[in-house]
């Protein structure tokens, strides 16, 4: 069988308006897929739910500076767009890539920022406090510049779906966002970009973030405290081989406040740093 052939990559905004443009002016729905590039079969996913629901798919490939703290790691996030590239043509559902560098989303001179508030509090921003300014930023440049009919986001990154979904009400985007349930690998480990910087030994460890998160929902389900069910699950996670625990929480599902019981549908997140890396994971209880 022959190579897939390569998709049409633009580093423009102008560039991507254009094809854009066309593509509407013979009806076409067009999806977007924002990532950081470091594919894998969860963004694959995403495109797979955008292809399904679209006539033409975007793949945005942009590591954005804005969402790192300067201690964590944009130098060494990977980047590859050929791999990248390759990987989407195989796929065989995106039409267009579009991969801006640095001085394209953030000219010199460049001085808005969106702060999001609501799903934003908490959580992941007490331990990366810039982060959701920097991914509402960047994802809000990203929809205006595309214009796309829907976006897909995962829900792995279950804040920032809740975060981008609440931005797009907010900012009266004509737009919607679609949440795409998370992959995994086999033991249950979460696919992620990260993933590359763990020896084998904290491979393993890192498995059981998963497991300790289905057994903290069994539990708040059972009945115990959710208090006593978190600083549980926390501790199992020490007891596993994680170094850190920023926060097992279990949260209202669509507003992520805090639980006193588990009346309404509940999702319970965390975050915790195995060998230097830092990984999160969350499920619905
Ligand atoms: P990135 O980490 O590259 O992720 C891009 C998208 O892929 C996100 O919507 C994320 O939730 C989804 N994703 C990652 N791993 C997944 C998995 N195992 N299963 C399903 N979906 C998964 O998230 C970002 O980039 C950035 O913050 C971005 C939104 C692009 C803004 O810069």
């Amino acid at each position: 069988m022959a190579a897939s052939s390569a998709i049409a990559q633009v580093a423009t905004a102008a560039q991507l308006r254009a094809h854009v443009t066309a593509w509407r002016k013979t009806g076409a729905r067009v999806a977007l897929v924002p990532t950081m590039g470091a594919l894998h079969d969860g963004h694959l996913a995403l495109v797979g739910t955008a292809r399904a629901r679209a006539d033409r798919v975007v793949v945005s490939v942009f590591v954005n500076p804005t969402q790192f703290a300067p201690h964590e790691d944009f130098a060494r996030y990977p980047r590859d767009l050929d791999t990248d590239a390759a990987k989407l043509a195989d796929s065989g559902g995106v039409d267009l890539i579009y991969a801006p560098d640095a001085r394209e989303m953030y000219p010199e001179g460049f001085a808005t920022s969106i702060v999001p508030e609501g799903p934003a509090r908490g959580l992941e921003s007490d331990f990366r406090p810039h982060f959701f300014a920097g991914v509402a930023t960047v994802v809000a440049k990203l929809f205006i510049q595309c214009a796309p009919d829907f976006a897909t986001f995962g829900e792995k990154d279950y804040q920032q779906l809740l975060v981008v979904k609440r931005l797009v009400k907010d900012l009266d985007l004509p737009m919607e966002i679609l949440g795409v349930p998370t992959v995994r690998e086999a033991d249950g480990l979460a696919l992620s970009s990260r993933n590359a910087y763990l020896t084998q030994e904290n491979r393993k460890i890192a498995s059981h973030l998963n497991r300790v998160l289905a057994e903290v929902g069994a539990r708040a389900k059972a009945g115990r405290s959710i208090p006593q069910t978190e600083a549980e699950g926390a501790a199992l996670l020490i007891a596993s081989g994680f170094e850190r625990v920023d926060y097992v929480a279990l949260r209202d599902a669509e507003t992520l406040a805090p639980l006193r019981i588990l009346e309404r549908p509940a999702r319970v997140l965390a975050a915790a740093r195995v060998g230097g890396v830092r990984l999160i994971d969350n499920r619905s209880v």
